[in-house]
């Protein structure tokens, strides 16, 4: 079984049949909410509201460690991240989908480890690639399949919000290689790799980065929300070709 992680703009899957919600208990405390049971195209999956089903949870406050515990307890096979980004790059409009190859973490201060130590060993996993190779491509071709397209590759820069970035932070993410922004892609990729989950994760452009082309002056967040719409109607496509692949 498939679990997908919805963002902003995706609280909720409409193309899910024989819908039936759950709610997870774990070591770390509540999830977002209670896990989605349901069947996309005759295979069943689960679907989690990141930031909670009624959008309240902002980025740095997200449970990371209890979502992604609860799916490992439902025993899926696999997870598909969905999350909005800002591009650092001209030719990655608003509208754009990619699917990050890698990762770049600035965040602070949030639990991000299931391996603390004490009773149990200290353990390191490795992250060299931190997306699943098979589910990335699982994406990419569910995506071509959809008849849409899909970035393949990207390097995705995780800062810590919920404040957008300055012009100045923006230019250093670039000089580190980053190609998009957002907030959500750590820890999460790091505690499923942790418990051996594969993971992939579809990014959504919504916006240019702080200070670049039509960010020039600032992020319009008006603008946002029309291309979020917009595009989640095709990110709903592409999950539901996902689940005949
Ligand atoms: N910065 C950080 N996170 C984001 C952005 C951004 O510009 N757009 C969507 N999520």
């Amino acid at each position: 079984m498939l679990a997908i992680i919805g963002g902003s703009g995706l609280t909720q899957l409409s193309n899910m049949a024989d819908v039936r919600r759950e709610v997870a208990r774990t070591p770390y405390g509540e999830p977002s909410g209670a896990l989605t049971f349901g069947r996309m195209c005759d295979e069943p999956v689960v679907f989690l509201a990141r930031h909670g089903y009624g959008h309240t949870i902002p980025p740095h406050l997200v449970n990371y460690r209890a979502n992604i515990w609860a799916l490992k307890q439902a025993k899926v096979k696999g997870i598909i991240s969905v999350a909005s980004v800002g591009s650092i790059r001209d030719d990655m409009p608003p509208g754009t989908l990619l699917v990050p190859k890698q990762i770049i973490d600035y965040t602070w201060g949030r639990p991000s480890t299931f391996f603390e130590g004490g009773d149990s060993k200290v353990r390191h996993v490795d992250f060299t690639h931190p997306y699943d190779a098979a589910l990335r491509q699982r994406l990419l071709a569910a995506a071509a399949a959809a008849g849409d397209t899909a970035f393949d590759g990207g390097v995705y820069a995780a800062t810590q919000g919920p404040r957008l970035e300055t012009a100045a932070e923006i230019d250093r993410f670039e000089r580190d290689g980053a190609e998009v922004v957002g907030m959500t892609g750590m820890p999460e990729a790091a505690l499923a790799r942790e418990l051996d989950i594969p993971y992939a994760a579809l990014n959504v452009v919504v916006n240019y980065a702080a200070g670049r082309s039509s960010s020039q002056n600032g992020i319009e967040f008006g603008d946002i929300e029309a291309v979020l719409q917009e595009a989640m109607v095709r990110v709903r496509s592409i999950l539901e070709c996902l689940c005949h692949g």
